[in-house]
């Protein structure tokens, strides 16, 4: 199935039919943790996913399915409370479909944030990691289908999916709050079931940092469309073979509660910079 851009505009006016004249310019993807940020934006609309043409409604624990406009740090933003991921059933064309619509709505700027985890055995689970770039191969695109060429370009370049300015603001802001920013390469795994041990040993010679099962195809989307990425992974636990025991859901959300205010705080304060 191929969404004609007909459709994207229909989510489009239904949102503005909402928000009225209200332009958001950045939006927000938010991963476990820290999709409370959608809580504090002031002056908030909540828009529930279901009130969407077009719009799957997300089904992943801790994830809300509305997107809330309003601002936050005086910038006018867009957060998705509750982002698509294949594994819940869905094909990549629907998990970067808000993306496309948030675009059409005016935001020229993707923040993601996700829990992943950590591949890089110089780390430990809580750190937190800049994304430089991603690998998400052997694997369909949500771009695969007719393109629609009000987006973007039938091959788009992907040597900058994350901008460079945002990723230096980023290591700056970081700095001057102390916190420890690692910074490397998000590897997609389609999920739901973690890696084996030796697919975390393939993704590290690969050249990857951490492991997830989000954020890859959004970002594809947003960079075909020409926005500008900021990404942040929060490595909640070590990935599968590195320490002897097995990993579970409870031990990611302890790791993003634990980290919550640490995260936010950076990503707020690179938030409030974007121009
Ligand atoms: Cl170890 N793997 C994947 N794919 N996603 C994760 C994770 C690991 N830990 C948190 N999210």
């Amino acid at each position: 199935m191929n969404y004609t851009f007909e459709q994207y505009q229909q989510s489009a006016d239904a949102i503005r039919a909402k928000i009225g004249s209200f332009q958001p310019k950045v939006a927000m993807v938010l991963g476990s943790g820290l999709g409370y940020m959608g809580d504090i934006v002031e002056n908030a609309i909540a828009v529930p996913y279901q009130e969407i043409p077009h719009f799957k409604t997300s089904t992943a624990p801790g994830h809300k399915g509305q997107l809330v406009f309003g601002t936050l740090e005086g910038k006018p933003v867009a957060v998705m409370q509750g982002r698509m991921h294949h594994y819940e059933g869905y094909s990549y064309e629907e998990v970067g479909y808000a993306v496309r619509v948030l675009r059409l709505l005016g935001c020229d700027t993707l923040i993601v944030t996700n829990a992943a985890g950590c591949v890089n055995m110089n780390w430990k689970a809580g750190d937190l990691m800049l994304i430089t770039d991603q690998i998400k191969i052997f694997m369909e695109s949500p771009l695969r289908g007719e393109n629609l060429p009000q987006f973007g370009v039938r091959f788009p370049d992907a040597s900058h999916l994350y901008t460079p300015a945002l990723q230096q603001m980023a290591r700056k802001t970081a700095r001057e709050l102390r916190i420890d920013l690692k910074e490397g390469v998000y590897m997609y795994f389609p999920g739901p079931q973690y890696e084996t041990p030796a697919e975390v040993r393939f993704a590290r010679m690969a050249g990857a940092d951490a492991v997830g099962m989000s954020t890859a195809p959004e970002v594809i989307v947003a960079g075909h469309c020409g926005m500008q990425v900021l990404g942040f992974t929060l490595l909640s636990n070590m990935a599968a073979g590195i320490l002897d025991r097995p990993l579970s859901e409870e031990e990611v959300l302890e790791a993003a509660a634990a980290c919550r205010d640490k995260f936010s705080k950076l990503v707020l304060a690179c938030l409030k910079q974007i121009g």
